[in-house]
């Protein structure tokens, strides 16, 4: 029994321009005779999600391939998320994340509550986060919180009772960032969610441009990529410093066996990347600043012919636009599936997957 959905409207947008060479990855390549395993999302429920530790390597596969589901048909019929509540707490500035996650939120036909900067909140008069956390237990269903400072998770989780998904705490993690992240890569490459060995030609050589010890966007990524780390053959980080790990990330990386290394060799690394992970914006205290400035790229720069470039934006120069229109360019499907894998967590982190029509979960699509 199959049954009649609606294309997603929004794929209009994503489709690039006629003649344009610009990567544009199917979501279909990673559900097409591989239905989402509803029942292991359901784990979810009630959860916080406020690092990579708290998704298993299956339940990113299984969001990434729910996620395609909901950028390839129309969900609004359905009102997953009809009668619940989300705040957006934003104590610090964000373009995508904070918009990608209200956009998701209302497009499942859920309610938002934004907080778009700290200082419109109590906050600005010296009201603790403890606080703030005892009165979104009354306000909302769930907080979609980012901070600058990495203990803020912690502070609001004392008093906190609906589920927290951490949005970007200082230097410390984004884990929903690394969903957006590993969502863009299983749809270029749909081969990374199969289970078993790989041949070691197959296995991707992972560049970082970047310090995951400061870069929280970039230290989710990596812990993400621990995950698959038999779909992975070296990972290098190109940094300006000598240990751009800080103490956990060595310690996971070590855990892991993965073979990993540092250099601050732009040139000689490159040419043979596959994947090159880089972000420009990295947290010191309480601020943050460009680091590892020096490492730029554009579209001379010696990449391999094939390879693809993840940026979770926002850039500086360290990545020109004349990248945009080559097949190089992935991040631009980062950050539009965004809203699709954010998607798929909040309608399993509230338990609302009983009400996705019954094709998801069964494989049998017709559009
Ligand atoms: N990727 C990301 O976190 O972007 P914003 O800072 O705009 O939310």
């Amino acid at each position: 029994m199959t049954e009649k959905l609606q294309p997603n409207q929004q794929m209009k947008i994503l489709t690039p321009p006629e003649g344009v060479d610009r990567l544009h990855p199917q979501p279909g390549d990673l559900f097409k005779g591989n239905p989402v395993n509803l029942e292991l999302l359901q784990a979810l429920e009630g959860k916080s999600i406020v690092g990579v530790r708290d998704l298993t390597r299956e339940a990113v596969i299984e969001l990434c391939k729910l996620a395609a589901i909901l950028e390839q048909f129309e969900i609004a019929p359905y009102h997953i998320l009809d009668g619940k509540i989300v705040t957006t707490a934003f104590f610090e500035a964000s373009t995508r994340t904070r918009l990608s996650f209200e956009s998701a939120v209302q497009r499942l036909g859920g309610r938002i509550l934004s907080i778009p900067e700290g200082g419109v909140t109590g906050v600005k008069k010296g009201e603790s986060l403890q606080d703030i956390g005892q009165m979104f237990n009354a306000y909302c269903d769930l907080v979609i919180m980012r901070h600058t400072d990495t203990e803020s998770v912690q502070q609001i989780r004392e008093h906190l009772r609906v589920p927290l998904i951490n949005a970007g705490n200082g230097s410390g993690e984004h884990p929903t960032q690394a969903l957006a992240d590993w969502y863009a890569l299983l749809k270029w490459r749909p081969s990374l969610a199969e289970t078993g060995p790989t041949d070691p030609e197959d296995q991707l050589r992972m560049g970082i441009l970047g310090t995951p010890g400061s870069m929280r966007a970039v230290k989710s990524f990596l812990l993400m990529s621990l995950l698959f780390q038999s779909k992975i053959r070296e990972v290098t980080v190109i940094s300006e410093y000598a240990d751009p790990f800080g103490a956990d990330v060595t310690e996971h990386l070590e855990k892991a066996g993965i073979k990993y290394s540092v250099t601050n060799d732009i040139q000689e690394t490159l040419p043979n990347l596959d994947v090159i992970y880089m972000n420009s914006i990295a947290f010191l205290g309480d601020s943050y600043k460009s680091l590892d400035s020096r490492y730029k790229l554009d579209k001379d720069s010696a990449l391999k012919e094939d390879a693809v470039i993840l940026h979770p934006l926002a850039r500086l120069d360290e990545l020109h636009t004349n990248l945009d229109e080559t097949r190089h360019n992935l991040y631009f499907s980062q950050a539009h599936g965004a809203v699709f894998v954010r998607q798929a967590l909040l309608a399993s982190v509230f338990g609302r997957l009983d009400r996705l029509p019954e094709a998801f979960s069964k494989g049998g699509f017709q559009a």
